[in-house]
């Protein structure tokens, strides 16, 4: 959490102090580092500079569209898995000819959008998907660009619900039937098949697993090439994982650096779809601690934030950093669960953590900017939080605070005579 950190016990990210901008914007609040967010960028852009790679942001980590605008203009691609996504790449200014469409049950209105809009390559992740694809292709006069999302067999060693890459998920094509598929969509007449891709799961903290997805990849690869169907692209997925607590991933340019290696002089163009490592310790989530709740077992902080803010507690087990906002000398540490005030034991943010806390208390969820907010719900009529992104010195309101009248946008009573 690089642009974060505490000063004189207050705890700023950039120039701006957290607890200023609780005040200001009230709580629970994510609150964004525009300079963090560059930064992780510009470490897999610098890292793959003259290559002709393509680095496709994970629209899914993050989707706000001021965030997806400042990856816009340092030339990001986008990977997105959905039209809504797409129309946000769009808004945000991405320009649709780096725009990879991933996700294994694209409908055919949102191919036919992609299509008009022109965008890089669809992933297809199944047989009946390529005949989808060729057939609103055909419909619409257009040649899709079409990769086939492999499935490698590879144990990423991350949480199964965040492993896509074994035989028993649901994801890609198995890689030992691919073939079968490549030869079948050579002789499409919507599709022309120009890549290979895979994503074999997300917080990897080892560069082994996704070698030897790359290996198994290559040897596919060359297969094809003696058939006559010829890859262009590579797209080796998301997947790289961040420091949450104690965990050591490697950095995107030691990753890179092992990929080209591997890789050596094959002409082949390079693409990666980071997520998590671009934006997760970019953001936190602004908390305040409304009440304090001692029974004979444990010790409660209830906070004003909760599992529909971020349910990464709640859904994975996540283990994320509360910290506060200002360093106390005074008074004692103890063992607290943060909980919210939904009514689900599971509404945890944090367990047994050691802080010195009183009532009112600001803190902050660390490592929140990626699959927090884009995974936030309304369950218990909540109102979703402002997202705030700081700049420096300043700060800018990228989404308003939902309001009540929000959360029954779209709804209707029966009729009074029915
Ligand atoms: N590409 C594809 C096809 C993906 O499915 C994903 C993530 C990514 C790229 C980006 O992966 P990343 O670089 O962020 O690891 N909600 C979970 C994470 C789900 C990831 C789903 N796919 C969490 O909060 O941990």
């Amino acid at each position: 959490m690089e642009s974060f950190e505490y000063r004189n016990g207050r705890l700023f990210c950039e120039e701006m102090a957290l607890d200023t901008l609780a005040a200001t914007h009230g709580t629970p609040a994510y609150v964004y580092s525009r300079d963090a967010i560059e930064r992780a960028y510009l470490a897999y852009a610098n890292a793959l500079q003259g290559r002709g790679a393509l680095i496709c942001y994970a629209v899914k980590a993050n989707s706000n569209i001021a965030l997806l605008n400042l990856l816009a203009r340092l030339g990001a691609g986008f990977d997105i898995v959905s039209i809504g996504e797409l129309e946000r790449v769009l808004r945000a200014g991405g320009d649709p000819a780096k725009v990879v469409f991933s996700g294994v049950g694209k409908q055919a209105d949102e191919i036919r959008r992609a299509l008009d809009v022109g965008i890089f390559c669809f992933n297809i992740e199944s047989d009946a998907e390529l005949d989808r694809v060729n057939a609103v292709a055909l419909e619409a006069g257009k040649v899709a660009r079409v990769s086939f999302r492999v499935n490698p067999d590879v144990d990423a060693g991350t949480h199964p619900y965040i492993s896509t890459g074994l035989k028993e998920n649901k994801f890609g094509i198995d890689i030992d039937q691919a073939i079968v598929v490549y030869r079948r969509a050579a002789a499409l007449p919507g599709v022309d098949v120009v890549g290979m891709d895979c994503h074999i799961g997300s917080q990897l903290t080892e560069i082994s697993p996704f070698l030897d997805a790359l290996e198994r990849l290559l040897q596919l690869v060359d297969r094809l090439q003696t058939e006559g169907i010829h890859i262009s692209h590579l797209d080796l997925g998301g997947g790289l994982g961040v420091c949450y607590t104690d965990e050591t991933p490697p950095a995107p340019d030691a990753f890179i650096a092992a990929m080209l290696e591997r890789l050596g002089d094959r002409p082949l163009q390079l693409i990666f779809e980071p997520g998590r490592s671009i934006v997760a310790n970019a953001g936190v989530l602004l908390t305040r601690v409304e009440f304090l709740k001692q029974t004979g077992e444990k010790n409660f902080a209830i906070i004003d934030a909760a599992m529909n803010d971020l349910i990464r507690p709640a859904l994975y087990s996540a283990y994320q950093e509360i910290i506060p906002l200002s360093l106390r000398d005074e008074g004692e540490s103890r063992h607290w669960d943060l909980v919210g005030p939904i009514c689900e034991t599971g509404d945890f943010l944090g367990k047994d953590r050691e802080l010195n806390l009183q009532a009112g208390d600001l803190l902050a969820v660390c490592s929140a900017g990626a699959y927090g907010f884009v995974m936030a719900s309304n369950y218990n009529s909540r109102p979703r939080p402002v997202e705030l992104m700081v700049d420096d010195n300043q700060v800018f309101v990228i989404r308003e605070r939902e309001k009540i009248s929000d959360l029954m946008q779209g709804e209707q009573l029966l009729p009074g005579d029915c």
